[in-house]
């Protein structure tokens, strides 16, 4: 019986009618299995007009650690090359993209994480979501309960949420961790920028670029599955179901966001206060993006929990999972939050939100958030670098 290395390089000079060696020994696991695959798809192309993780392919001949991140990061996890492949399991070249992809960007999450002593908790993020969730609700009910318990509790409005945490708690709790969020979050995509300019020329992107890329990315462009008809989920049959619960999450977070963004030019500009009446911007916007993202999430967690065995890294199930239970408990809070006013379940479900958003914020830079990030900055990469001559002839690395 052949090792999987020696049918490997089998399988590569078949395909290319000459033998490239492969990768030397100090590259992980998951770096030296997407480079093996990719050596192999090198010479089948098959799957060339797929998505961008191909045409990015086949410039290189040689796969250094940079361009495997690289690539891993291209990838949309869309599943067309898995249900097109004749190599894949259980035939023994054992040729599945996406899940090695998929093995490789969580390494990449984990690796430039800031600080990176933190990187840590991607590899068990189901008990980090769980351990934030815990620390945010029991932060908010014990804080809550305190209150009601106190002296100040005759200063409890229940139409108004302020009443039990002023605006001013409120910032002086959320803004310095928001703000680490957007720091942590801008140093890891930078270190990994940096990472991957390596293999994609260091020549920075021209606007052209990063408007294309912007584009591509916020319309899921490479969840098309290559001709346009969607991704694959449980079986060969192309859907476009994941691509539009995705369109309904992102942009009802965008919405979510929009309406705080709003809200609070309105509290500092204007000196109105909130709460806003049914018919203000602020609520209009919160209301649409609350809705949005429970549907989006509900159809999320739904294909997720359908999706074909091979497809993607099954051991990451439980930070995809956890995100988006956390973005619907977000959602759900919130509009119960905004239809309970005047009434009693109003401090518990102020508690419940406030909780939950807590959870979400301090897991966003530590868990499933950072693939939108580093997805962006590939596809930013790839622009620059399908402007440029042809790489191959240059290191892999
Ligand atoms: C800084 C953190 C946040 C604070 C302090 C906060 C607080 C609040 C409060 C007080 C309300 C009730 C508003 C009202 O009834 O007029 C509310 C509503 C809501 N929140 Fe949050 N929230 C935060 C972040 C988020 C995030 C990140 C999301 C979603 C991803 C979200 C989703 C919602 C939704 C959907 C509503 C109901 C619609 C609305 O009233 O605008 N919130 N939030
Ligand atoms: C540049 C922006 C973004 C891009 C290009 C992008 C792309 C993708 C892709 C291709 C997937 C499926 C593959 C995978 O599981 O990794 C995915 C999954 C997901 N995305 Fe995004 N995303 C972006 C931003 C966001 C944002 C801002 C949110 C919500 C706050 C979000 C929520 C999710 C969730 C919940 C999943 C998991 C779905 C599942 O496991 O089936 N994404 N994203
Ligand atoms: S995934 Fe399979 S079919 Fe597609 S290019 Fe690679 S080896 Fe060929
Ligand atoms: S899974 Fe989809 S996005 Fe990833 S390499 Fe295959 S075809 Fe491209």
């Amino acid at each position: 019986m052949q090792s999987l290395e020696e049918l490997t390089q089998e399988a590569i000079t078949l395909a290319n009618g000459h033998s490239v060696p492969l990768q030397p020994a100090p590259l992980s696991d998951s770096v030296l299995e997407v480079s093996r695959q990719m050596m192999i798809c090198n010479g089948c192309r098959y799957c060339e007009g797929f998505c961008a993780v191909f045409p990015a392919m086949t410039r290189r001949l040689e796969f250094g650690a940079s361009d495997i991140h690289y690539l891993a990061n291209l990838c949309h996890n869309c599943g067309a090359c898995l249900h097109a492949c004749q190599y894949a399991p259980p035939h023994e070249f054992m040729i599945n993209v996406p899940k090695a992809m998929a093995e490789v960007r969580k390494d990449t999450y984990t690796a430039y994480a800031w600080p990176r002593s933190l990187g840590v908790l991607y590899k068990n993020n189901g008990l980090w979501i769980a351990m934030a969730l815990a620390f945010g609700l029991t932060l908010f009910l014990q804080m809550t309960a305190n209150f009601l318990s106190g002296a100040n509790s005759v200063a409890l409005d229940l139409s108004n949420f302020y009443s039990i945490y002023p605006h001013n708690m409120l910032v002086s709790i959320f803004l310095p961790i928001f703000a680490f969020v957007l720091f942590s979050l801008f140093m890891g995509v930078s270190s990994f920028l940096k990472d991957i300019k390596q293999a994609t020329s260091v020549q920075d992107a021209p606007p052209i670029a990063i408007a294309i890329a912007a584009h591509d990315a916020f319309k899921l462009k490479y969840l098309g599955g290559g001709h346009g008809d969607g991704c694959n989920n449980e079986d060969d049959a192309f859907s476009k179901l994941r691509k539009y619960f995705h369109h309904l999450t992102f942009y009802g977070f965008m919405l979510c966001f929009a309406a705080t963004s709003v809200a609070t030019l309105y509290h500092y500009l204007f000196g109105w206060e909130a709460p806003y009446v049914y018919t203000s911007l602020p609520k209009i916007l919160g209301i649409l993006g609350g809705v949005s993202l429970i549907f989006g999430c509900a159809g999320l967690f739904t294909l997720n929990l359908r999706r074909h065995h091979l497809h993607g890294d099954p051991t990451q199930k439980q930070m995809d999972i956890g995100f988006i239970f956390l973005l619907f408990m977000t959602s759900v809070s919130g509009l119960l939050l905004a239809v309970s006013h005047g009434g009693t379940s109003m401090p518990l479900l102020l508690s419940l939100h406030l909780g939950v958003v807590m959870a979400l914020f301090i897991t966003l830079p530590y868990g499933k958030f950072a693939h939108g990030v580093f997805r962006l900055a590939a596809l930013i990469r790839f622009e620059t670098e399908k402007r440029l001559p042809s790489n191959i002839g240059l290191s892999g690395e």
